[in-house]
């Protein structure tokens, strides 16, 4: 995986998205996301404001498991900015099996963009990892989320009741998979 190469350009309200793998210079945007993300309390499961060291020290394991391919991951670029991210960490004992993540920043949202970066996701997955399938977690009560991996194939396969803690909150866990 080749840093800071464009994959995909496309423009929504005459803005020009990006969609392309992760450089350093990254990491400060990445930082802003995150505790934007905290902020708001979103459905995710990191809840305490990263710091800058916390932020970079994650950034750069990230690369190393980008250039080692065991993870894919993309961000969304817009007005030379890093508004969001996704990922599909592989397995590391079925590597054919990943897990997605993704989070954009408020701003973007509701603009089909989340949809876009799955698909590229999972292209990357497929195609460069040879993923054969993808699971992801998702916190019951993301409405949005579920409905958004359902558009882009995913099936809930379960629901975890009380399986994860938001802010403290026990909240059902659904499991949603696709084969690639
Ligand atoms: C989940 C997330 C990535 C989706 O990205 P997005 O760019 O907003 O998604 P899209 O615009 O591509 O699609 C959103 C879909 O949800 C629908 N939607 C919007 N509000 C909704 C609601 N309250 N309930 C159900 N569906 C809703 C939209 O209509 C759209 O569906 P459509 O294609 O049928 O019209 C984004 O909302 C996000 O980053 N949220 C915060 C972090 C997060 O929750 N991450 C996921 C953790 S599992």
């Amino acid at each position: 995986m080749e840093i800071g190469k464009i994959i995909k350009k496309n423009k929504i309200n005459e803005k020009e998205i990006i969609f392309r793998y992760p450089k350093i210079e990254d990491v400060d945007d990445l930082l802003k996301l995150i505790n934007s993300l905290v902020k708001e309390k979103a459905y995710i499961t990191i809840q305490k404001q990263q710091t800058k060291k916390e932020e970079t020290e994650w950034f750069f394991k990230n690369l190393a498991d980008l250039l080692n391919k065991k993870k894919v991951m993309i961000v969304v670029e817009i007005d030379n900015q890093v508004m969001g991210m996704g990922e599909i960490k592989v397995n590391s004992k079925n590597p054919y099996k990943g897990e997605l993540g993704i989070s954009l920043r408020k701003e973007i949202r509701n603009l089909g963009i989340g949809k876009e970066l799955i698909k590229e996701l999972l292209k990357v997955g497929k195609k460069e990892l040879k993923l054969k399938l993808v699971l992801l977690y998702a916190m019951a009560p993301n409405k949005i989320a579920l409905h958004t991996y359902k558009k882009c194939g995913f099936e809930r396969v379960g629901e975890i009741k009380k399986g994860v803690l938001h802010y403290g909150k026990p909240l059902n866990q659904v499991i949603m998979v696709k084969y690639l």
